[in-house]
């Protein structure tokens, strides 16, 4: 089977990363996207265990597609049964660009047309009344793909957020945030910013090796070849990786509201018992330790204060940061002004996404420990 792992812009090293820690030998990215050859397994347990990655998905088949009689022809030989069960919904989604066909509702239209035949041939049968399954469809240069989405929602959704505070980070996001820095589980991590706490939960899920997808459901299990046994069995090897290291995360906000939230998201991930919540205007922050890694999405501009208030935020938060001597400090954010803000040079700088938003990953390195 073909797997194709998505990856948000800027996170491809993390995703590449992961991959390989999961045994995927030299994973290429072509547009973001990476081709891993496998078994349903290996499918069930890339949703179980891929913290950076967006979405997961089969690729069905590939095949040139200029005109509609062709779009429908080569979609005609795809035998859709085995995926998809008798009764399944299925919805089209998809995407054109640099090709002849360019109308995406159209060619959903044939496409979908094509699948229902498919299935009528295997089960003699059209009646859509079972579980929806996307399929995905691109057709660029007028080369169609055809995919199925084996997770459903996308892999960011973990299952312990129902609750957000204002502007959430993506937990994906977050995860490559935490990946793209010097953080390891013996370090201590702060985020003086957490609002619903994503890179809090996100970086103690990583200290105790806990499994992104344990506590959620995939549209794989609605696929033919699912087998509920082996899901059962990758999520109990995965629960027996869990390790018992302690990680030291602080996280504080100056909202009350955010901490109440964020230590419930905590407390359904499992790992409210290590992060300390401290209701806290960043300017009071001050801790004793010689060494922290500062890792924070301080408010935008354009999203939850004025521009005004977001600089003083900055220059104010720069001021922190420096009394806090061999620290290490990773922001994210849209503000483009951040090292004049922080009268500090930025190490490196990075472009990533944030729901849309263009932003700069600001790395400013502490001294390191002596051995
Ligand atoms: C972009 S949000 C952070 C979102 C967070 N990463 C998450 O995933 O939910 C920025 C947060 O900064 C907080 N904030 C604003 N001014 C602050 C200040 N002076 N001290 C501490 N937190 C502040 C806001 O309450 C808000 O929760």
């Amino acid at each position: 089977m073909k797997i194709i792992v998505s990856s948000a812009f800027g996170t491809e090293a993390s995703v590449k990363r992961e991959l390989e820690k999961l045994g995927i030998e030299k994973p290429k990215a072509f547009s973001g996207k990476f081709v891993v050859e496998g078994d349903f397994e290996l499918l069930m347990k890339l949703c179980i265990w891929l913290r950076c990655a967006d979405r997961v998905f089969i690729e069905l088949a590939e095949f040139k597609a200029s005109t509609f009689d062709e779009l429908y022809e080569n979609t005609s030989q795809i035998d859709f049964s085995k995926f998809l069960k008798k009764y399944t919904k299925v919805y089209l989604d998809g995407s054109c660009s640099a090709s002849k066909l360019m109308a995406i509702k159209a060619c959903g239209g044939v496409i979908k047309k094509a699948i229902m035949n498919s299935l009528e041939n295997a089960y003699n049968i059209t009646s859509e009344t079972g579980e929806l399954v996307v399929i995905y469809f691109s057709i660029v240069n007028d080369w169609c793909k055809i995919l199925i989405d084996a997770c459903g929602d996308g892999l960011h959704k973990r299952g312990y957020r129902a609750i957000t505070y204002s502007a959430p980070l993506k937990e994906t996001l977050a995860c490559s945030l935490i990946d793209l820095s010097i953080y390891s589980p013996k370090k201590l991590l702060c985020d003086p910013f957490c609002g619903s706490g994503t890179i809090a939960i996100e970086a103690a899920m990583i200290a105790r090796n806990i499994a992104p997808g344990l506590k959620r459901h995939f549209d794989f299990e609605k696929l033919v070849p699912f087998s509920k046994p082996t899901f059962e069995k990758l999520k109990r090897e995965a629960t027996c990786l869990e390790n018992d290291i302690i990680p030291k995360i602080f996280a504080s906000d100056i909202s009350e509201e955010a901490i109440l939230l964020a230590r419930e998201n905590a407390k359904k991930a499992g790992v409210e018992k290590y992060i300390e919540f401290k209701q806290l205007d960043m300017r009071d922050f001050y801790l004793e330790e010689e060494y922290g890694v500062l890792i924070c999405n301080p408010p935008y501009g354009d999203r939850l204060s004025t521009k005004d208030e977001v600089k003083k935020i900055y220059s104010d938060f720069g001021k922190v940061f420096s009394s806090l001597k061999n620290w290490s400090c990773y922001v994210l954010t849209d503000c483009k002004d951040l090292e004049k803000l922080f009268k500090r040079k930025a190490d490196k700088k990075r472009k990533l996404f944030n729901a849309k938003i263009e932003c700069t990953y600001y790395t400013f390195l502490g001294k390191k420990p002596e051995k």
